[in-house]
């Protein structure tokens, strides 16, 4: 039987040609042409003046964090439905995540909800655009502005996003992403800070280089760390965004397919979405069971990976995380996250495959 990967990476453009002049050139360290136009082209994809790439999205994370200023003490607001990265970021610079609620047709964090969060110590919000939807970045930076708080946007899993034709990535002071093999572009492992502030850009430079001084070799005014990508990494990055318009089309066209034969399927209900001004992207495709919670998500997840359909389950809570667990009741996120399921999403799924997982959801449905 013929199994349906939840996610793959797609490497049919330069990616191995480019890869091997880095081995024939001898430049497979973080210093080399590939890292430089890897930077010079995603920061154009987002239309920001700075790009920093990193050797991985959570790396990314802590250096923005650390270089906005953020300290032992201080509060950030993250959602409570994200990847663990986003909060773990926070913890590193001893900072507590505060978790907010998020809004249930975008799973992304309730602006209505942000205000009642903030402290004396909160520094920042992280915004998260969850699964390829933007986050409405633009009410996020009214709060942001009005209580003089530093915005974040964790584009981890939204590469070319838009709101109001503007790409994710130039919506706040600073963003990130991540390049993992499952992302809609990737090098393996790897990240980028993307930013409009020079200043802040020259920092994120510093630090990532253990902190050496620009201008003097070996000469460390501050603590940095090593967070450098690697000429290789870049490499496969720079093949990747000749090619990512076409990853994007073919992500979309995949999503219209699943809409196509989820339609008339009961039991099932999917996120509302998008405000016309707003590009999501198709990190994930997610469904969600209208009825039960996580012990029937595992029945059809079973019974779809029995029929070689790949899935995952939605990110748990952040609050119901050891290292996080709070009694603070976090209804949409709780509700949403216990019921969703990803189905596969990557360039290989093809028109029979949706057919067939829609086909098999239907039949598990009926009897789960
Ligand atoms: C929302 C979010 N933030 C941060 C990260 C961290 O990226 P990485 O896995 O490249 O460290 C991810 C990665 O999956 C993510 O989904």
């Amino acid at each position: 039987m013929r199994r349906i990967a939840l996610a793959q990476p797609h490497l049919a453009g330069n990616e191995r040609a480019y890869v091997l002049d880095c081995i024939d050139s001898n430049w497979i360290s973080s210093i080399g042409k590939y890292v430089t136009e890897f930077e010079q082209r995603f920061a154009s994809f987002c239309g920001v003046p700075h790009a920093i790439a990193t050797n991985n999205g959570t790396t990314a994370l802590h250096l923005a964090l650390v270089a906005l200023g953020l300290q032992a003490g201080d509060e950030v607001l993250v959602p409570d439905l994200t990847y663990i990265a986003t909060a773990n970021a926070v913890q590193y610079c001893g900072a507590t995540p505060v978790f907010v609620d998020i809004d249930e047709h975008t799973l992304n964090i309730d602006p209505a909800l942000v205000e009642a969060q903030i402290t004396p110590r909160t520094k920042g919000i992280i915004a998260v655009h969850l699964y390829g939807h933007p986050a409405d970045m633009m009410a996020l930076q009214l709060i942001a502005r009005r209580h003089g708080l530093w915005l974040v946007e964790d584009a981890a899993e939204a590469h070319g996003a838009e709101i109001g034709g503007r790409r994710v990535g130039s919506l706040g002071d600073c963003a990130t992403f991540s390049f993992f093999g499952n992302k809609i572009i990737t090098t393996g492992e790897g990240g980028m800070v993307t930013t409009t502030d020079a200043a802040l850009a020259a920092r994120l430079r510093l630090l990532r280089g253990q902190g050496m001084d620009p201008d003097r070799r070996y000469w460390f005014p501050v603590v940095g760390f090593n967070y450098r990508i690697t000429n290789i990494q870049a490499a496969l990055g720079v093949a990747q965004m000749e090619t990512v318009d076409a990853s994007l089309d073919a992500r979309d066209r995949l999503a219209a397919w699943y809409l196509e034969d989820l339609a008339p399927l009961e039991g099932l209900v999917l996120t509302k979405g998008t405000q016309p001004c707003m590009r999501r992207v198709h990190w994930m495709f997610n469904v969600f069971l209208a009825d039960g919670g996580e012990e029937r998500r595992a029945r059809v997840m079973e019974a779809l990976d029995q029929r070689g359909i790949e899935t995952r389950p939605m990110f748990y809570p952040m609050h119901l995380m050891p290292p996080y667990a709070t009694p603070d009741r976090f209804p949409v996120t709780t509700s949403w996250a216990a019921r969703g399921i990803t189905l596969p999403t990557h360039q290989g799924v093809t028109r029979d495959d949706v057919h067939y997982i829609c086909q098999q959801l239907q039949a598990v449905l009926g009897g789960s």
